[in-house]
C-alpha cells in the first residue's frame, strides 16, 4: 500500500522567501502533499523566516559569522538539516554553495530553483545577462543539485518572452511568477513518484494462512 504521509521537506532560504510562501500556501491549500519540517536561513534578517513563523513552521538561523570557519558553518548547517530527517531538501533562494559532503549526504534529494533557462546563465545576475546577450526567451529551471553549480539534471522549466521594453527588474518579476508555478509542481511530482516507488517495492500482502 502506498504511503499517505506528506513529503517531509526542509527548506533553505537567504531572503524574501516568495517561493517558500507558495509552497506553504499550496500545502495549506491541499495542492502539495508535503510538510515543511523546518526553514533554515543563513541570514537572520531574511523575510522568509517571518513567513515560516506565520505558518507555524520552525524557523532557524545558521549564519556563517557565528562559526570560526566555513567548514564549521557547513557542518552546523548539515547537522541542522539532518535533525529534521528530510526526504527532500528544497533550496528556495539559498545563496550559499553547498559543500560536496552535504550533496553526498542527500544525494538526489536536493532541489533548486534557478532564474534562467539552464544550461544558460548559471550563477548570478541572470536577468541582466540574458538582456545583455540579446536573448528573446528567458525563464526558470528546477533542477537537482549536484557538485556542479547550477549544473544538475533539469526537472522542469518555464519560459517567458523578452520584449524590448524589458529591464532586469521586469524580467525578474515575470520569471519569479513562473518559478512559483513550476517549483511546487515539481515537488508534488516528486512526492507522488516517491509514493509510486514505495508502492512498487512493498511486498504483496500475504494471504491469510489456513487454520
Ligand atoms: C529566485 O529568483 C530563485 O530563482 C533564486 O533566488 C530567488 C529567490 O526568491 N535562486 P525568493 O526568496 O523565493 O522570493
Amino acid at each position: 500500500m502506498a504511503s499517505a504521509a506528506p513529503l517531509n521537506i526542509v527548506a533553505l532560504i537567504s531572503g524574501d522567501g516568495s517561493n517558500l510562501q507558495v509552497l506553504l500556501d499550496n500545502i495549506a491549500g491541499g495542492v502539495l502533499s508535503a510538510r515543511v519540517a523546518a526553514v533554515i536561513s543563513d541570514q537572520s534578517q531574511a523575510f522568509g523566516l517571518q513567513r515560516a513563523a506565520r505558518a507555524k513552521v520552525p524557523a532557524l538561523v545558521v549564519e556563517r559569522r557565528s562559526y570560526p570557519s566555513v567548514a564549521a558553518f557547513q557542518t552546523a548547517l548539515l547537522r541542522q538539516v539532518e535533525a529534521f530527517t528530510p526526504e527532500l531538501v528544497v533550496l528556495a533562494g539559498f545563496m550559499q554553495i553547498l559543500p560536496a559532503r552535504f550533496i553526498a549526504r542527500f544525494a538526489g534529494r536536493v532541489m533548486n530553483i534557478h532564474p534562467s533557462l539552464l544550461p544558460k546563465f548559471k550563477g548570478l545576475n541572470t536577468h541582466q545577462r540574458a538582456l545583455n546577450a540579446g536573448e528573446t526567451r528567458h525563464g526558470a529551471s528546477v533542477h537537482w543539485v549536484t557538485a556542479e553549480l547550477d549544473g544538475g539534471p533539469i526537472i522542469a522549466q518555464a519560459e517567458v518572452g523578452i520584449t524590448p521594453a524589458d529591464t532586469a527588474e521586469t524580467l525578474r518579476q515575470r520569471v519569479l511568477a513562473q518559478e512559483h508555478r513550476i517549483y511546487s509542481r515539481a515537488i508534488q511530482r516528486f512526492a507522488q513518484n516517491r509514493r509510486a516507488a514505495c508502492a512498487q517495492t512493498m511486498p504483496m500482502p500475504m494471504s491469510p494462512s489456513s487454520p
